[in-house]
Formats: C-alpha cells, sequence, structure tokens
C-alpha cells in the first residue's frame, strides 16, 4: 500500500441509522480495483491524514466511488467522518487490494455472499457487478444485523438493482436473506446457527451447501469469519487466494 493518496471530492452523503451511513466520492482517474477489494481512505484531522481500510462498495467500473461506514464515538476517523458532506475533500490510496474477489474462487454453480452489520460493503459492489451473474446461475446475499434499521442499506440495494443499467437483466439471479438478532423480525439469529440449522436453506427452498458447485464469499467481524470459515471447512470448503483459487474466501469488515 505504498501509492501515495490522492484527494477526491465527496459527491453525497446519507445517514441511514444514527451510526452507519454511506457517501459517495469521485474516482480519482487512476484508481484502479476489482469489485470486492478494499482501499485506504481517510481525512486529514489536524494536519495528520488518518487513514482506514474500506471496501469499494461500488462497482468496478463506476465513475465514483461509495462507501458504507459505521460510526465509532471515540474512532479516530469515524467520529470526524460522520460529518463530511459535498465537496470535502477525501483522501484515497492508489489502488485496491484484497482477495475478496471472483478472481480467487474456482467457477460454481452457486454464489453465497453472507455479511453481517458493515461487512455487505464489498457484496453492494459485487453485487452491481455484471461478471458476478456471468460466473454464476443463482446469487445468494445474506445479512444479519443486530437490528432490523441496519439492514436499510443492503434492502435498498437489492431493490435498486432491477433499474440498474448494467445489471437490471439480472436481478431475477440475486436472492436476499435478511436475519436479525436483537429484536423481532421475519428472520431471527446469527447466520452461523441459520446455517447450521439448515433454517436458511429451508426458508429459501433450496440444497443446503455443496462444497463442489457452491463459493462462498464472507465479510464480517473477525469472530464471525473464524466461525464461518471452521462451519464450511467442516463441509470440504477450501479457502481461495489470488495464487490458488478456491471454494470460499473471506474479508474482514473493518471499524475504526
Ligand atoms: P449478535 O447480536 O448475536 O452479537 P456487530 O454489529 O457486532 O458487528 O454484529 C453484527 C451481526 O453479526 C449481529 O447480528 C451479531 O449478532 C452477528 N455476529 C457477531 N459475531 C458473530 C459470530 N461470531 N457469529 C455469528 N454472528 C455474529
Amino acid at each position: 500500500m505504498a501509492a501515495p493518496a490522492s484527494t477526491v471530492p465527496v459527491v453525497s452523503v446519507h445517514h441511514y441509522t444514527d451510526r452507519l451511513f454511506k457517501f459517495r466520492v469521485k474516482r480519482p482517474k487512476n484508481f484502479r480495483f476489482e469489485s470486492g477489494q478494499f482501499a485506504m481512505i481517510g481525512l486529514n484531522i489536524e494536519d495528520e491524514p488518518i487513514m482506514r481500510a474500506y471496501s469499494m462498495a461500488s462497482p468496478s467500473w463506476d465513475d465514483e466511488l461509495e462507501f458504507y461506514s459505521i460510526i465509532v464515538p471515540d474512532g479516530p476517523l469515524t467520529s470526524q467522518l460522520r460529518y463530511i458532506k459535498p465537496e470535502d475533500p477525501l483522501l484515497i490510496s492508489g489502488r485496491g487490494v484484497g482477495s475478496l474477489t471472483m478472481k480467487a474462487l474456482k467457477p460454481g454453480k452457486r454464489l453465497f455472499m453472507l455479511a453481517t452489520g458493515t461487512g455487505i460493503a464489498p457484496f453492494a459492489s459485487i453485487m452491481r457487478d455484471p461478471e458476478t451473474y456471468e460466473r454464476f446461475d443463482e446469487v445468494y446475499l445474506t445479512h444479519t444485523c443486530r437490528e432490523a434499521a441496519e439492514l436499510s442499506y443492503g434492502k435498498e440495494l437489492v431493490a435498486a438493482l432491477r433499474e440498474d443499467p448494467l445489471c437490471g437483466e439480472f436481478a431475477n439471479k440475486l436472492t436476499y436473506y435478511s436475519s436479525v438478532t436483537r429484536e423481532e423480525y421475519e428472520h431471527m439469529g446469527r447466520i452461523t446457527d441459520l446455517l447450521e440449522s439448515g433454517q436458511v436453506f429451508s426458508d429459501l427452498g433450496i440444497a443446503p451447501f455443496d462444497a463442489e458447485g457452491d463459493r462462498v464469499m464472507i465479510c464480517g467481524s473477525m469472530e464471525l469469519n473464524r466461525d464461518l470459515q471452521k462451519i464450511l471447512e467442516a463441509q470440504g470448503f477450501v479457502e481461495g487466494s489470488r495464487r490458488q483459487k478456491g471454494s470460499y474466501v473471506l474479508e474482514r469488515a473493518f471499524v475504526g
């Protein structure tokens, strides 16, 4: 990540809850990434650049970059980032990195993207990339949050996919499943439990995991990643990387 940072203007900001917001910035002309990757972004705070890793939530073909952030009240970056408004300058490093991409996965039939909290950000990119639907027959996005209000960003994306200029025609290949852990909701419980009990599959009316044809992408907290990793590996899934493709990949949802 030695590439120098550029400064780009904020284009729009939208707050979903008092802890969650998205913002869009102009994309630097030389900024390259693959859908699902992250980069270092930040602000100059008291003349010091404070940079943190953020997944790009927009697809790799977009002229703007979108980010989805949590607010950590005493977080060095997000405690300030929460106040950004259009035209403010954002710092961004030279290019995208990370292996939560199609390139690290072997070909397959069904793609499962499992997200908790702000871990939905890289999937907001991947679900708006036509390549995803060219590679897979069926695409599933699961999102689990503490409260139903925290699902709004993902629900909005899924609803907008039909109108998407590049992916609209594939919208019926995407199936969305959400669950909530700390209040009443249609589907309740941690994704780990819902997978292990088979509830997700029976709710969706689909066959359970099969390491032969299924590919899985995971993005959440370190604990979530570790717990899902155990579940998948017990069923024969193998972690992929850019050098050695596999049947699942994961990324940490960063907070700070
Ligand atoms: P829970 O409410 O039971 O902790 P967070 O906001 O802390 O990142 O959590 C986002 C969602 O991920 C919550 O619904 C939380 O459930 C769930 N979660 C957190 N840790 C794990 C884990 N190790 N396995 C499965 N789900 C988890």
